[in-house]
């Protein structure tokens, strides 16, 4: 996908998205190398199913990867350091909220080199303001392994109150559980 697409109602790629320290944008041929870091780093397969070998990668990898709605590559000073997906969810997979599925959904990976500096709850606040403005209204969901505590804590949003950390969750009347 090389020429820009217009999906109604946005355009796609957009502009790259600046936060304070990343950029967010489409992914070009200079990414690949770092893509398949992050593809074959057994520390970031850990909790989303495994790590691939890298001949395979290298053979397997288009020359520019993840040219695709809704991929983002999160540079920092130039370096790329991740990617935030924003991707259908899967009807055939349990966990919607909505009966026909499709839902959009949040995914993120990041270089381990990257990790414990809030990059990734930063790029993915961009994603989702940049998703906000192409379609208000329209939820976004997340699934994580439990047991993944680094995107657990990426995921749930945290707030203090009584003098202690608390978290909410929202539970809709009617909303099927899969
Ligand atoms: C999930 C993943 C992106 C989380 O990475 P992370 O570095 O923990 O998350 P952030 O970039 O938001 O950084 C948050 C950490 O940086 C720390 N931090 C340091 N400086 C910070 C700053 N300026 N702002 C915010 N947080 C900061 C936070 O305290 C937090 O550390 P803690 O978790 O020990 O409390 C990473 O573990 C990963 O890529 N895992 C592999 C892929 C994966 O499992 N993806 C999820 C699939 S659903």
């Amino acid at each position: 996908m090389s020429d820009e697409i217009t999906v109604h109602p946005f355009t796609w790629p957009p502009a790259p998205i600046k936060t304070e320290r990343l950029v967010l944008r489409q992914s070009k041929a200079r990414d690949r190398a770092a893509l398949i870091d992050l593809f074959a780093s057994p520390e970031v397969g850990n909790y989303v199913g495994g790590s691939r070998p890298r001949d395979e990668l290298e053979r397997a990898l288009p020359e520019v990867p993840g040219q695709r709605l809704g991929f983002f590559v999160v540079e920092l000073n130039g370096t790329t350091i991740g990617m935030i997906t924003l991707d259908r969810r899967d009807p055939e997979r349990k966990g919607h909220i909505r009966p026909e599925g499709g839902e959009p959904e949040l995914g993120y990976m990041f270089l381990p080199q990257a990790w414990g500096h809030g990059y990734a709850t930063e790029a993915c606040a961009a994603a989702l303001d940049w998703f906000a403005d192409a379609h208000p209204g329209e939820p976004v969901v997340l699934s994580t392994q439990t047991a993944n505590e680094a995107s657990m804590r990426v995921a749930v949003k945290r707030f203090e109150d009584y003098g202690t950390e608390q978290w909410l969750g929202v539970w809709y009347p009617g909303t099927p559980s899969d």
